[in-house]
């Protein structure tokens, strides 16, 4: 018997589904070491919550992404809430021992990325993993999101990190903040730290 791996999740919009559909279904595509268990969504409207669940394939609704912190039976908390809210969350999350995978842009600002990368980094020392979203898998949405599940899975298996890693989000952060900067200042040429 493979062991069963609990997957809460935040925010039940656009990329809620298709991250939903790949928790539905990677398990049925690849033979995977761990399987998923979709163990709860979070939302912030009870009604609209327990909706989504039961439509997305959810088994549980919460009303604060908190609550996936405190259970025992989510160890995967994946972000798909609006770039202002992964840093906290993410950071918060990884301090509670669970694996995150988080939508890209993987924060709002710098900051934001190199506390979530320095998260990551210590997490990972405690054998946490992280990932962010971005599919560069050239495949659809409704595919691209299925091997990103299974990387993740696979990646937690074998105690490796996964990638692209919230390191590699940050870099692409100071690339977002140099390109917003550069339009704000004339079109500057500006150096992207680390490049
Ligand atoms: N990988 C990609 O190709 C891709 C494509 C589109 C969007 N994204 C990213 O995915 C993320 C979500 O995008 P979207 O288009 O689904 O966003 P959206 O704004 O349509 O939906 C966000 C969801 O998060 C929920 N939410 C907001 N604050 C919350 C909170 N505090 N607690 C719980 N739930 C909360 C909302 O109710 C909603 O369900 C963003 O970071 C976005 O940049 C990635």
């Amino acid at each position: 018997m493979r062991p069963v791996i609990g997957v809460g999740m935040v925010g039940y919009a656009f990329m809620g589904r298709a991250h939903s559909q790949a928790w539905r279904s990677v398990d049925a595509f690849f033979d995977l070491p761990l399987r998923p268990s979709m163990v709860a969504v979070a939302g912030r409207s009870a009604e609209a919550t327990a909706q989504a669940a039961e439509k997305l394939g959810w088994a549980g609704a919460e009303t604060d992404w908190k609550r996936l912190l405190d259970r025992d039976d989510v160890q995967i908390v994946d972000i798909c809430s609006p770039g202002d809210s992964h840093a906290e969350i993410a950071v918060a999350a990884l301090a509670a021992g669970k694996h995150v995978i988080c939508e890209k842009p993987l924060a709002n600002t710098v900051a934001e990325a190199e506390a979530m990368a320095a998260a990551a980094k210590e997490a990972a020392a405690r054998g946490v993993r992280s990932m962010v979203g971005f599919n560069y898998r050239g495949l659809g949405y409704e595919h691209a999101f299925v091997h990103e599940t299974k990387d993740f899975l696979e990646a937690i298996a074998a105690g490796t990190d996964p990638t692209p890693s919230f390191e590699d989000g940050l870099r692409v952060q100071r690339v977002l903040a140099a390109v917003e900067q550069s339009a704000a200042e004339d079109s500057r040429f500006i150096t992207v730290e680390g490049s």
